[in-house]
């Protein structure tokens, strides 16, 4: 490992099947008044909403709830949230739900301890935490694997007056205190969400494992976690209800975007630049703008880089090498990964999202170019990679 990194970890993480057990534990030395927020009620037709407020109730809690955080939350929801934790002298904010309620309950928390414009400051200037910033602290009760927003700082945000949808990673201070892990509660989640939840843990282990070429820990890590991850979604598919696979899923989400897989590593994220700027214009689900693009930005990547994409094709799908070229079989292997896109049912293309041609320049204009992976994009380039996505 050629890079140098700082790791730290302030999530404690309460993993397995004994999740009122574990929230209880996790409630201890968080003050009164907690503020419950949730999505559009999945949680009340599944059980774990009576699951929790049992255990709030049981620990003496003064609950207020917000519920209605919509997949992709907006800005207007988050200063919805900001004005009731203000007026409610919040301890805690506990969001029950996917990276959707997570990183709603890290911006509620942010914007309401901020006096200024928190949108403006924090995700449009991706500014540093202001000195005299509050923070409300944060748990979690995770239903949906996916994001890995239970254990880190990232907060995704959609502003559809400006047509922007940015994510930033605040630092320790913002990420949950505690997730509570029950891979059980994830069983009722849609097919259609857990394979978009399974590509968006794909993309962040690729975003990281595209990049850089020292012989790297961080990258034997996300070899295994991609292996594993590919075969517990086959088991998932089949049978939802197989609490191994669906552990496995929610374990390797997690780790896919903790700061582990990426330590050391220049790391590129622009698929999610390009995703993002993608649901800013039609609101689809997150995992599916990643896989949508994914294979044709990564054969484009090629033109630059082989040796890495030669690996993936032998580490992570099996490929015989034999009688290959290094860029044969960097070709084949990002065949195997859109191959896998459509044996589990993920977007294989933008047009099924809603992306017409003449959304391509406001997309282009959207879209942040970090250039940290194989090849700088520019403009035109991206261009043509959305039009080949079509
Ligand atoms: O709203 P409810 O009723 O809860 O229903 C949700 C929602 O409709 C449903 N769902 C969740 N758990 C369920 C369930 N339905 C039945 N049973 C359950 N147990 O699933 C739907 C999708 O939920 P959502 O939270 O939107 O999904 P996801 O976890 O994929 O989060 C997506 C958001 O996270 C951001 C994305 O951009 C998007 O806004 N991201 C956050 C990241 C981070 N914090 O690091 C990184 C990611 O790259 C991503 O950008
Ligand atoms: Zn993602």
């Amino acid at each position: 490992m050629l890079g140098n990194f700082v790791y730290s970890n302030p999530t404690t993480l309460y993993f397995g099947e004994e999740a009122k057990k574990n929230l209880a534990e996790a409630l201890k030395g968080f003050g009164k008044r907690v503020l419950l927020t949730y999505g559009g009620g999945s949680i009340k037709r599944n059980g774990i909403y009576d699951d929790v407020v049992s255990v709030l109730k049981d620990a003496g809690k003064e609950i207020v709830e917000l519920s209605g955080v919509m997949p992709n939350p907006t800005l207007e929801k988050v200063q919805e949230g900001s004005e009731i934790v203000r007026a409610n002298n919040i301890d805690l904010i506990l969001a029950v739900g996917g990276g959707s309620t997570v990183d709603y309950a890290k911006a509620v928390s942010v914007t309401a301890g901020y006096d200024g414009d928190a949108w403006q400051r924090y995700w449009v200037e991706q500014a540093d935490l202001e000195p005299s910033q509050k923070l409300t602290p944060i748990g979690v009760v995770l239903t949906m694997a996916g994001t890995g927003s239970e254990m880190n700082g990232g907060s995704v945000i959609t502003n559809h007056d400006k047509k922007l949808k940015i994510g930033r990673g605040f630092p320790d201070e913002v990420s949950p205190r505690f997730a509570v892990m029950n891979p059980r509660y994830t069983f009722t989640v849609p097919q259609r969400q857990m394979v978009a939840g399974i590509f968006d843990t794909m993309s962040h282990i690729m975003e990281q494992y595209f990049s850089g070429d020292d012989d790297s820990t961080s990258d034997y890590i996300a070899e295994g976690l991609m292996r594993s991850l590919i075969h517990s979604s086959r088991v998932a598919i089949k049978n939802p209800e197989d609490y191994e696979a669906r552990s496995n899923i929610m374990w390797t989400a997690t780790w896919g975007i903790s700061s582990i897989v990426g330590s050391g590593k220049p790391q590129d994220w622009e698929v999610h630049m390009i995703g993002h700027a993608i649901g800013a214009y039609t609101n689809a689900t997150h995992g599916f703008t990643l896989s949508a693009v994914s294979p044709t930005y990564y054969r484009h990547m090629t033109y630059n880089e082989t040796k890495r994409f030669a690996r993936f094709a032998q580490v992570v799908w099996g490929i015989n090498p034999d009688g290959k070229t290094e860029k044969q079989l960097a070709l084949e292997g990002i065949d195997a990964l859109a191959s896998w896109i459509d044996e589990i049912g993920a977007a294989n293309n933008l047009s099924s999202l809603g992306v017409t041609e003449d959304m391509f320049d406001g997309i282009a204009d959207a879209t942040i170019i970090a250039g940290n992976g194989y090849k700088r994009l520019d403009r035109d380039e991206l261009i043509s990679i959305l039009r080949e996505s079509m």
